[in-house]
């Protein structure tokens, strides 16, 4: 739990922000306070963002219904709960369906704790989402093949439903981008998506973590716990690799999706709550049912609407566009950047791609570590990546082409260049002979870089960014 980042409490009783203060205090929480007309966007606005926030009695509803709105016009995505004073649960209002849960006061401890866990987990998701590779990863499925457009138009009209959806495509092509996708634009977007996959979880510990448990319902049970049915209430829960499920849990899961309630294992209360079911896999269900492996009757509850992901040997012609993309993540986390030739990207669009984008990135974030800020040509792909017809096309090593690994190009480049037959990336050309010729000023000056500026000509700052952007550091030292 992060000390730094305050819980916020909105409420006007004094008494009540103190004991609010202690217990988070107790919990190792820091909180500010502010009455509900106090400077709230100011204190939203302050950084470290707040943690959550408590909003509180304040008066009027309409005063609180106000606060609620300049909260989430700061940040629609900050975890807020309601509070409520005694033990009639109040009418539910319109907050309820943006607050991420309503706890009253006084405190009772299971009730907060759950109300804690379920901002812990919303966190996490959005934190993920909000860490630079996965915001990326979000911020739109990259293609403009007919492919994936058809995709992007599936999510648009059944994003805003609650109809069940069943994600079905081969491994690494985007399931999962296109789950968080169908979530972040439905109405549930600002409760949790949360994710599970199947297959990972072993079959006697599924159904625990699918429908929380008892204190001492099993060996180990040490604490009651929320399952992640509970945890989505409110929005989207996606189980990845449904096809993976044991026949005895895809009969417990069924019942959940025909009645809409659960028990926690060890308990026979019965619990309702309001999700909507994302499922994937890349097992081919029909072939499933066939075998007895799935269940006809859950199929049809999932596959309400079916989304199909296509592979990427589908869709080739977004490989420039996808490239780009994976550069453009490394790059932005500060991990250098690559170029990949003509030839090069006419070679991997032969390639069969059988762990579609998912091996594609792993494929660019591997020459970006072999060849850092070079560029890379067919000849530089590992050997499977190597189509013939397009090395047997492609020009030996052209003659000035950029080298890979910065190799110094012939000092005639300099003297004489002239234009290969096959043409020549201009920009990269002289980028290379850039970053050459301060090397070799740095070299001859002993690395002390006002000396090199000066033989370079350059301000001294200049230079400093430059070795930056080149990755110029001096070595064995
Ligand atoms: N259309 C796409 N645009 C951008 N990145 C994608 C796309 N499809 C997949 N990816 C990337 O490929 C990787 C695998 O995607 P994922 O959703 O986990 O696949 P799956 O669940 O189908 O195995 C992730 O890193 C994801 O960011
Ligand atoms: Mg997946």
């Amino acid at each position: 739990m992060s000390s730094q980042s305050p819980v916020v409490i909105v409420e006007r009783d004094a008494n009540t922000v103190r004991e609010l203060k202690q217990i988070l205090h107790y919990l190792d929480m820091s909180a500010v306070d502010v009455p509900p007309e106090g400077d709230l966007v100011a204190i939203m606005e302050t950084r470290p963002a707040p943690y959550m926030v408590m909003l509180g009695e304040c008066g009027e509803p309409r005063t609180q219904s106000d606060a609620f709105r300049r909260i989430k016009a700061v940040d629609p995505y900050t975890p807020l709960l309601l509070l409520s004073s005694g033990d009639a649960a109040p009418a539910p209002s319109d907050l309820d369906h943006d607050a991420l849960a309503r706890v009253r006061l006084p405190l009772r401890q299971s009730e907060f704790e759950a109300a804690l866990q379920k901002v812990k987990t919303y966190r996490e998701n959005r934190h993920q989402e909000g860490s630079p590779r996965s915001l990326e990863l979000f911020r739109s499925l990259v293609g403009s093949s007919a492919g994936i457009q058809r995709v992007r138009n599936m999510i648009e009209m059944v994003a805003r439903s609650d109809a069940n959806v069943l994600i079905v495509g081969e491994s690494g092509t985007g399931k999962e981008v296109v789950a968080r996708h169908v979530h972040h634009h439905s109405n549930r977007r600002s409760k949790p998506f949360v994710p599970l996959n199947c297959g990972a979880i072993p079959p006697d510990l599924l159904e625990s973590e699918l429908f929380g448990h008892e204190k001492g319902a099993f060996t180990g049970a040490i604490a009651s716990r929320q399952g992640r049915f509970e945890m989505a209430d409110g929005g989207t829960l996606f189980l990845d690799e449904i096809g993976d499920m044991s026949l005895n849990m895809q009969v417990k899961l069924l019942r959940v999706l025909q009645e809409r309630t659960f028990e926690r294992v060890g308990s026979n209360k019965s619990h309702s709550v309001n999700v909507r079911i994302i499922a994937a896999t890349h097992v081919n269900l029909d072939q499933a049912i066939r075998e007895g492996r799935f269940r006809e009757d859950l199929f049809y509850r999932l596959n309400v609407f079916p989304i199909e992901t296509p592979p990427l040997r589908a869709r080739t012609e977004d490989l420039p566009l996808l490239v780009n993309d994976l550069v453009e993540r490394l790059d932005h986390e500060g991990r250098g950047t690559i170029r990949l030739t003509q030839s090069c990207i006419d070679s991997l669009t032969e390639y069969n791609w059988p762990g579609n984008v998912r091996e594609l990135a792993n494929l660019v974030e591997r020459l970006s570590i072999l060849y850092p800020n070079g560029v890379v040509d067919v000849h530089d792909l590992p050997e499977k990546y190597r189509s013939a017809q397009v090395v047997a096309r492609a020009p030996a090593k052209p003659y000035g082409a950029p080298a890979a690994s910065g190799e110094v190009p012939p000092p005639a480049a300099l003297a004489n260049p002239r234009l290969p037959r096959a043409g020549i990336d201009l920009k990269e050309h002289l980028t290379v002979i850039e970053r050459d010729l301060i090397l070799q000023a740095l070299e001859e000056t002993d690395w002390v870089v006002a000396h090199a500026a000066k033989k370079l000509c350059m301000g001294r700052t200049t230079l400093v960014e430059k070795m930056r952007k080149f990755d110029l550091v001096r070595e064995g030292i």
